[in-house]
């Protein structure tokens, strides 16, 4: 008994000493690049390793984003939007799987776990007090719309590399996504759509 009141409190002060933020920071410590057939430059290689590896957390970032929302919204439209963001997430799931093959393809190595995810995301964090299916609805474009405009980057930038091949897998989500936040914004009042 009392080993394990000691051992409760170095874990105790082992999480307060830590926080739990720092407790989810996890980081890749060094990239690591391995050698392939694959004739692009290295240096190509690499800089489209960054992009991938951040596109790939985001959407760990968002998928889980979009099941929160699935699982606590409420109101009369509950069923179709929860059923629209089950879907939702199945495609960001496709597209994480995408970018994480690309990475290797390229030599690279993805890093994706959910605390790796949870590090180094650069989306917004998604308010976790939402209940009313508009107000979630409203949350998940935002944070979908920030994405999409990411990947939208992401396909110039791959292009000016030289790598079309990389910067069609964007243009793939991109479309996807933007379709997705079409059929998603369709159910908000044009209030609740900020003016471009
Ligand atoms: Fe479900």
């Amino acid at each position: 008994m009392k080993k394990t009141l000691a051992s409760f409190g170095a874990l105790a002060v082992i999480t307060i000493f830590l926080g739990p933020q720092d407790a989810i920071t996890a980081k890749p410590s060094k990239e690591v690049m391995h050698t392939t057939y694959n004739k692009l430059p290295l240096s190509i290689r690499k800089a489209e390793g960054a992009l991938l590896q951040q596109a790939a957390v985001n959407a760990m970032d968002l998928s889980y984003q979009v099941r929160q929302a699935h699982w606590t919204l409420k109101g009369e439209t509950f069923l179709p939007v929860h059923q629209f963001f089950d879907t939702l997430q199945a495609e960001l799931h496709e597209f994480i799987d995408i970018l994480a093959e690309r990475q290797m393809q390229l030599g690279g190595t993805i890093y994706g776990t959910l605390r790796v995810a949870a590090g180094t995301s650069t989306l917004p964090e998604y308010p976790l007090d939402l209940v009313k299916v508009k107000d979630h609805v409203q949350a998940i474009c935002k944070v979908l719309s920030a994405y999409a405009e990411l990947c939208r980057t992401n396909i110039r930038v791959c292009q000016d590399l030289g790598d079309d091949v990389t910067s069609e897998i964007f243009v793939t989500i991109t479309r996807a996504l933007d379709k997705q936040l079409w059929l998603l914004e369709s159910n908000l009042e044009p209030d609740m759509i900020p003016k471009n």
